[in-house]
């Protein structure tokens, strides 16, 4: 480990891997797992047969921890990713990793790293990335009866360039996942597949790609790694409804906010690709992307500007300042939200 805290500016930090030094690491063997522990390594050992690495049996979750005015941390919402952990396991047959479990390795792996949760007001917070993947020997084409759950914790800023400030993504030609496949599963396949389509965007300046439906084309689904929503002219928050995305936490926490707290109608249905003139405002919205308001979306020769290229919408601003105002611990958000 060679970057101490210290040597950290936290206002200028991106989206990538500082080691800290300690991460978590618990085993399962013989049908049960063993307590875990904290460890002082960021490698892993495991069979080069493992069929994490041959058959993509693997997943992984995101969350933060968010340093609040009075030097406390808040998590926000981990028992939901202790679930959705449990349901992708569950998609490519790993061992769940018991979820009270995991709500306690999350809280004992970022108390080991304390000095790397960023300080308040600087916007950086303490990303969190939990794995489980199959490990042992595997030759043929079935799951592992061995696993691995771990996780480690790096310190990180915004995940769009800019934080919140409108970004412009282009309609990919690729799909990402599929309506009956591991679409709705945190699984490492439906990151790779979206690389190219990634890297397309960015060799012609977007921000990244937006994937549609991969049964008609017709419908707006994903935004690169995060979730989609936009809001009608007429107030209505309305976000994808679909088998082959991501169940965002962040996603289900706006459509409450933008009802509850907003006073906005809320929709999780269609969106159609050649309807945008009906948006005022849109946006990307996950743990990594937080709220990154979209710009403009391209797809060919057609491009479509929501609110502004330069300027966020007021009600994107609004969800941002809900969302984030709770998770850093300025506002009260519904019960249990927040540990
Ligand atoms: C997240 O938002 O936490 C993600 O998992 C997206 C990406 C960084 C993998």
């Amino acid at each position: 480990m060679s970057v101490k805290p210290q040597d950290l500016n936290w206002e200028t930090l991106g989206f990538g891997y500082i080691n800290t030094g300690k991460s978590f690491r618990a085993y399962y063997k013989d049908g049960k797992w063993d307590g875990g522990q904290v460890v002082e390594a960021n490698t892993i050992t495991i069979s080069e047969a493992s069929p994490a690495v041959h058959l993509g049996q693997q997943c992984f979750e995101g969350l933060k921890a968010y340093r609040t005015k009075d030097g406390s941390v808040n998590l926000f919402r981990v028992d939901e990713n202790a679930k959705r952990l449990a349901r992708s396991a569950d998609q490519v047959m790993l061992p769940p990793y018991p979820e009270d479990a995991f709500v306690e390795a999350v809280k004992e792996i970022v108390r080991a790293n304390e000095e790397w949760i960023p300080p308040y007001g600087t916007g950086a917070t303490l990303y969190i990335r939990p794995f489980l993947i199959g490990v042992g020997d595997i030759v043929g084409v079935s799951p592992a009866s061995e696993a691995l759950f771990g996780i480690y914790v790096t310190p990180v800023g915004a995940y769009f360039k800019g934080g919140l400030q409108p970004a412009p993504f282009m309609v990919s030609e690729y799909d990402r996942a599929a309506p009956r496949g591991t679409g709705s599963a945190k699984v490492g396949g439906n990151y790779a597949s979206s690389f190219k389509a990634g890297k397309e965007a960015q060799v012609h300046n977007f921000a990244d790609s937006i994937f549609l439906d991969p049964a008609t084309h017709t419908k707006i689904e994903e935004v690169g790694a995060a979730n989609f929503f936009a809001i009608t002219e007429d107030d209505v928050f309305v976000t994808p409804k679909s088998p082959s995305i991501l169940p965002s936490i962040t996603k289900y926490s706006l459509l409450h906010l933008a009802e509850h707290v907003l006073g906005l109608e809320t929709f999780e249905g269609d969106v159609f690709i050649d309807q945008l003139d009906h948006y005022k405002e849109a946006g990307a919205m996950g743990t990594a992307a937080v709220i990154t308001p979209i710009g403009s979306i391209t797809q060919g020769d057609k491009k479509h500007v929501f609110y502004s290229e330069t300027e966020v919408g007021p009600l994107t601003r609004a969800l941002y300042d809900e969302l984030t105002g709770i998770q850093f611990g300025e506002k009260e958000g519904p019960e249990g939200w927040i540990q």
